[in-house]
């Protein structure tokens, strides 16, 4: 469903000096998959997650998203695509503070231009109460516990309907238990609902719930 084809992404720190962040990507992400992405700080996992999920464009290679060449869209299309195609969840969550746990769900649905083919309200109630928190619609993030609040953000990258969620340490803030919940969760879309999930972790036991692990490292898929 997505293909990197020698994807380089090259920060210039200082006049003379280039820091490759990735270097020569070769990998596709494949319909259906449920994978870990593991590798040291600083190896590029995050870069690459930006990468697949269109958030940020290579500066060599080339990406498809199904056939289409994505630095051939402009602005106005990447985002338009990227909001229909990938749900992102964080370590922090990223949740905004002054919004309710549903108005921070129906976010995308704002942000989408196009009319919606379906009822955002409705919507966020059935994903609130498949995800334990109906009763917690009308509280402010800094109200509710951290596994709540990952589940707010896994509602919010679900309300479009994505077909990719990219999830970056999404237990990292979390306790075992709790994450282990979150990687249940995540493996349950996987399973019931199609949805390709990647997950960046640190962690053996996490990586090992998954099918495949892709290791990074220095900017570099280890094969
Ligand atoms: N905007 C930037 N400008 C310069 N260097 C950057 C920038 N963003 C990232 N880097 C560098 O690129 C490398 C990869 O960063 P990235 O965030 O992808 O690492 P990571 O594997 O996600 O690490 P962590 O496990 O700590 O989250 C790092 O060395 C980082 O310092
Ligand atoms: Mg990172």
């Amino acid at each position: 469903m997505i293909k990197l084809q020698n994807v380089y992404k090259e920060y210039q720190l200082d006049r003379e000096v280039i820091f490759t962040a990735l270097k020569n990507i070769n990998f596709t992400v494949n319909q259906g998959e449920f994978s870990a992405i593991m590798g040291p700080s600083g190896s590029g996992k995050s870069t690459l997650m930006h990468i697949i999920g269109l958030l940020d464009k290579p500066t060599k290679g080339k990406v498809f998203i199904n056939t289409k060449e994505i630095l051939k869209l402009n602005d106005d299309e990447l985002s338009t695509l990227r909001n229909e195609f990938v749900g992102f969840v964080f370590q922090q969550f990223n949740l905004i503070p002054k919004l309710t746990v549903e108005e921070n769900i129906l976010l995308p649905t704002i942000y989408a231009r196009k009319n919606l083919s379906f009822d955002p309200a409705k919507k966020a109630r059935e994903i609130m109460k498949k995800f334990g928190i109906d009763n917690k619609a009308n509280s402010y993030p800094n109200k509710i516990s951290g596994g709540q609040q990952q589940r707010v953000a896994i509602a919010r990258a679900l309300i479009m309907s994505p077909k990719l969620i990219l999830a970056d340490e999404p237990t990292g803030n979390l306790d075992t238990k709790t994450g282990d919940q979150i990687i249940d969760l995540l493996e349950d879309l996987n399973q019931n609902e199609k949805l390709t999930v990647l997950i960046v972790t640190h962690e053996t036991n996490i990586a090992k719930k998954t099918k495949r692990i892709i290791k990074i490292k220095d900017g570099e898929i280890q094969t």
